[in-house]
């Protein structure tokens, strides 16, 4: 949105007409204060996939973060924001042009992914006595954040909003063997520093849905090496524990006394290789953490400082989970839009959602989502700069 900058005038009388100019000159003034506290939003092309579909990226601007994101997956292309001295940086991984996104098949970067992000063991689930299959597109085993073609992978609609965008997806009956037609609207605002991402769902036939932001983070900025040294503090005190294809066993075993004890503000990398299964088993961490406080309430689910840069992620939400994953898979083999290397453990991705697999245990909080009703999601990332934190030891 552009506003018009207001010419300097001498004083005149008191007419109804100056009076007139005075009210839209204060109205002119409060809308540039609040586009400066918020976000301006500008839209633009960024390319078209193989079958012919335009794709936009908006932009959201304020003054402390510039955050692009695209309609293809309702990704986050770019998160610029400045360091300790003022520095700006990009702080996702991602590619700088369309079909980096349409060839790079295994990283979700920035994306939305559903209609259920992470795992469903062995791709089925049961609803209303009715068995459903899903691709197994995980190894060939289970399904992984919503099959073949997943909502990453699809154009979504994008809308502008005040300080935001609105993506929305309609996703047919069947698709990927999930029942229902699903809608799904997900809006991205900006104000101040804060990326808030809010997700609704309906749906025609119960159906499951677990949608989440798969970003890959590096505070120091993406391609800048490994997240090692960031300083993660997650605000969970359980875990969901795995088998070998990261499926959950079911149990919820107490974080104290293990490498998974993210509760004190330690670096990511301190105990990363530690002589523990799941951790092996994973190749690093990637797993999904219980969150301490109630589903369905905003709360803290992780903070995140780099040293090097002083910039700060803090992650709050309503889910009841977050997958903190570190790009175990990661091997240099894809790069960035300056041709940087992105290596194992390039980033972390803090994943908000319910539990892995949850169709497939009750004792989980639900994903079933029924006619008539309405899912809602929140999440926000905020950043900011910080001079010195205490690490755990
Ligand atoms: C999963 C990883 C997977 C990655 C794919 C994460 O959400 O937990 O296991 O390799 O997504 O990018």
């Amino acid at each position: 949105m552009h506003v018009e900058s207001i010419p300097h005038q001498a004083a005149a009388p008191r007419t109804y007409a100056s009076m007139t100019k005075n009210l839209v000159r204060a109205i002119l003034l409060s809308m540039t204060t609040s586009l400066a506290a918020h976000g301006a939003v500008s839209k633009a092309s960024f390319g078209t996939t193989p079958d012919g579909k335009a794709v936009d990226i908006y932009t959201l601007k304020s003054p402390a973060v510039e955050a692009r994101i695209m309609t293809y997956g309702a990704r986050i292309v770019s998160i610029n924001t400045p360091d300790k001295t003022g520095k700006v940086a990009n702080v996702v991984l991602g590619h700088d042009k369309l079909q980096g996104y349409l060839d790079d098949k295994k990283t979700y970067f920035g994306a939305i992914v559903g209609r259920y992000g992470n795992r469903i063991a062995h791709g089925r689930f049961t609803i209303d006595g009715h068995q459903y299959q899903l691709p197994l597109n995980d190894h060939g085993i289970n399904t992984l954040h919503g099959g073949t073609v997943g909502f990453d992978s699809l154009v979504w609609t994008g809308k502008e909003i005040p300080n935001g965008v609105e993506m929305t997806l309609v996703s047919n009956d069947g698709d990927q063997g999930f029942p229902g037609t699903l809608t799904a609207h997900v809006r991205y605002t900006l104000a101040g520093d804060a990326l808030k991402i809010e997700y609704t769902e309906t749906t025609d036939k119960p159906t499951v849905v677990n949608l989440t932001n798969h970003s890959y983070f590096n505070l120091g900025g993406e391609g800048s090496g490994t997240v090692l040294d960031e300083v993660m503090m997650i605000n969970g005190d359980r875990l969901t524990p795995t088998d070998a294809g990261l499926i959950p066993s079911g149990q919820t075993p107490t974080v104290a006394n293990t490498p998974f004890d993210f509760t004190k503000p330690t670096p990511i990398g301190e105990r990363i290789n530690a002589d523990d299964p799941q951790l092996k088993m994973a190749g690093g961490y990637d797993h999904n953490w219980i969150l301490n406080g109630p589903n369905g309430t905003m709360k803290l689910a992780a903070k995140v400082y780099d040293p090097k840069s002083g910039r700060t992620l803090t992650v709050t939400t309503t889910e009841p989970g977050v997958q903190f994953y570190t790009g175990n898979f990661l091997d240099g083999t894809i790069t960035g839009p300056g041709g940087q290397k992105y290596v194992k453990n390039a980033a972390f991705c803090l994943e908000t959602q319910h539990f892995p697999d949850s169709p497939n245990h009750p004792n989980f909080p639900t994903t079933l989502l029924k006619p008539g009703e309405t899912r809602h999601s929140t999440t926000i990332f905020t950043f900011s700069v910080q001079k010195a934190q205490k690490v755990s030891k």
